[in-house]
């Protein structure tokens, strides 16, 4: 029989073909909200996950972004995200990706990462490690902030409210670069390969996070929330690194949550643009 881990592959690759075929035909987006996208394709493609999930695992509990799940007593549940990253695919930008997880009486045991453009599949089972297209993956080594290459997000939706561009400037100014591809799933999965040596992000949801949380632990790194406490699942913030930065990034936060900034912003002078220290 095959494990929880091989059937949420199996059933993410399925999905990430059917979007695809969304893709080459450039389907179009709708709002679901304010300012928040939904496509045929994140309908559709969590049509099938959940109807795929019924049918392997009939008593488990589905929490699916776009409503399509069954609550359940069972304690097994699904976290899904159809498409990960819709407003990427709405407009072309090939970051995108297929997630789900499996939980089991609160405790992450399975997770999927799929991106059906470059056809990677990132998958997790606790205690049997991570991996990249069935090759183990690991965190990077990276030791220092000033060294590192790290990425966050922005919610598409009341991004006005949101507070991490502080969190955004200061990463910029003293990391190799902050990068925000907007595909939170993919960004955790990178971390988990070491292509990234950290990533954060305010108000994501638990099919946001899930299997990404999974593949970090299993590649070696720590997730917690942004004060250094522990990972809450759909919690007000996520902070998930190599390990090796996680005291230093949680120093560093606690400096920006105080207020303290190591770099204040740089003043705009309307005759001249940006100011330029250098130039003055
Ligand atoms: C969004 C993406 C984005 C993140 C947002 C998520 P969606 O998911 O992961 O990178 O910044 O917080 O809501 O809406 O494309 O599934
Ligand atoms: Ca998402
Ligand atoms: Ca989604």
């Amino acid at each position: 029989m095959a494990s929880f881990v091989e059937t949420a592959a199996d059933i993410a690759r399925e999905a990430g073909a059917l979007i695809n075929t969304y893709l080459e035909r450039r389907i179009g987006f709708e709002l679901k909200g304010e300012f928040d996208l939904v496509t045929e394709a994140d309908r559709s493609s969590e049509r099938l996950i959940v109807e795929r999930l019924e049918k392997h695992f009939p008593s488990h509990a589905i929490v699916a972004e776009e409503g399509g799940g069954q609550a359940g007593s069972s304690e097994y549940r699904w976290y899904v995200d159809p498409l990960d990253g819709t407003t990427n695919f709405a407009h072309g930008f090939p970051m995108f990706n297929v997630t789900m997880a499996l939980e089991r009486a609160g405790e992450l045991i399975a997770g999927v990462v799929f991106d059906p453009v470059h056809n990677e599949m990132f998958a997790a089972e606790r205690g049997s490690g991570a991996f990249l297209n069935q090759q183990p993956i690991q965190v990077s080594k990276t030791a220092a902030i000033a060294s590192s290459l790290v990425a966050t997000g922005f919610p598409s939706r009341k991004r006005h409210m949101n507070v991490n561009v502080h969190f955004y400037y200061q990463l910029a100014m003293l990391s190799h670069g902050v990068r925000r591809a907007g595909s939170a799933a993919l960004d955790l999965a990178y971390v988990a390969c070491g292509r990234l040596d950290a990533f954060w992000e305010f108000g994501l949801k638990p099919w946001d996070m899930a299997a990404g949380v999974l593949l970090i632990r299993e590649a070696g790194g720590d997730c917690s929330d942004m004060y250094g406490g522990p990972m809450i699942m759909g919690g007000p913030h996520l902070l998930a690194d190599n390990g090796v930065l996680h005291q230093p990034m949680v120093e560093l936060f606690a400096e920006i949550f105080a207020g303290r900034y190591r770099f204040p912003l740089p003043e705009m002078k309307k005759e001249s643009g940006v100011r330029s220290q250098e130039s003055e």
